[in-house]
């Protein structure tokens, strides 16, 4: 008999031939979110769980939880959708997905580095919306990027993409990290020792640090303010890092010139002002979405949670 695995959304159909090969599967029919009862209901049977960000696998779901289940793998690197403390106390073991969404996300930083400083959203909407009047020397005037300063929040391996592409644009590249970097792994990027220090040398912004009770919130009124004027942000963190009400305030006064965003807090209900801004860049949480990466993200979950029901040791336990 097959171990039983519980997935709470629909897997790329690679990862989901995987997981049936192995595993017999409970699933829902559809592909909507699912509440913690209804994961708990997956669950009932299961040896092994595979969530995705957003389920909410917090203290009360792992009180709930059989013991039987044993490993909850996550289908993302991040894992603030879970409560790792009350995972712990109560003996579950979690893994998640490092290392190989990070092209993909780097890519698409760029995107909305790109994006919001070009006014992509708002060309893109001429073009659509048949409004497009002519070529004229003053239409849709962006910001120049190449040769301006990028100042990265947090130089883990996404942050150090980011940095490495930077060099294409001849960008002046500065960073925060809480330890300095050996210097291979810089990419010619200055380190900051406080992020205070740093915010003063980005023209662009980029955010890769995780939510953490110390970084959400870490984007407002007095971190914007020591930006130069006309900077522009973005985002492929996590939507919570930003104070949504002090970022469209600085977006509104013209402090920031656009923001790029692929996270949002309480995505995806996302505050709605973001939509009616015309110098913000949206994007619903695509970071990691390419078919390699989404791929390569659901055999790594499949790896830790084949280890863990073989008694090897789990190879991105978190
Ligand atoms: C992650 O893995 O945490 C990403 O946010 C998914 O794109």
């Amino acid at each position: 008999m097959k171990p039983v695995l519980a997935i709470t959304r629909r897997l790329p159909e690679a990862v989901e031939k995987r997981a049936r090969e192995s595993y017999d599967l409970r699933m829902q029919d559809g592909d909507d979110p699912l509440s913690r009862d209804q994961i708990l209901d997956l669950c009932k049977d299961a040896n092994a769980a595979l969530v995705s960000v957003g389920d909410p696998i917090d203290a009360a779901f792992f009180a709930a939880l059989p013991q039987k289940v044993g490993i909850i793998a996550t289908f993302s690197v991040g894992t603030d959708h879970i409560d790792l403390a009350a995972a712990k106390a109560n003996g579950f073991v979690i893994g998640n997905t490092p290392g190989v969404l990070t092209d993909a996300t780097a890519d698409i930083a760029w995107l909305l580095i790109l994006g919001a400083a070009r006014r992509a959203s708002e060309g893109e909407a001429e073009v659509r919306n048949a409004t497009w009047s002519s070529w004229r020397p003053t239409h849709l005037m962006g910001t120049q990027v190449t040769g301006k300063k990028l100042g990265i929040v947090g130089m883990g391996r996404i942050g150090q993409a980011v940095a490495k592409r930077a060099r294409g644009f001849d960008m002046e590249v500065h960073y925060f990290n809480r330890r300095r970097l050996p210097e291979d792994q810089e990419f010619g990027a200055a380190y900051h020792p406080t992020i205070n220090d740093l915010l003063p040398h980005c023209d662009f912004l980029s955010l890769h640090c995780p939510s953490t009770p110390e970084t959400r919130g870490m984007v407002n009124r007095n971190f914007i303010a020591k930006l130069p004027d006309g900077a522009i942000i973005v985002n492929t963190a996590r939507g919570d890092i930003v104070n949504d009400k002090d970022l469209i305030a600085a977006l509104k006064s013209g402090k920031l010139t656009a923001a790029g965003l692929d996270v949002f807090a309480g995505e995806p209900n996302i505050e709605p002002t973001y939509r009616d801004l015309p110098n913000t860049f949206l994007l619903p949480h695509l970071g990691s979405a390419t078919v390699e990466t989404r791929n390569a993200m659901g055999f790594r979950a499949l790896d830790n949670i084949d280890a863990f029901i073989a008694g090897r040791e789990v190879p991105f336990r978190v």
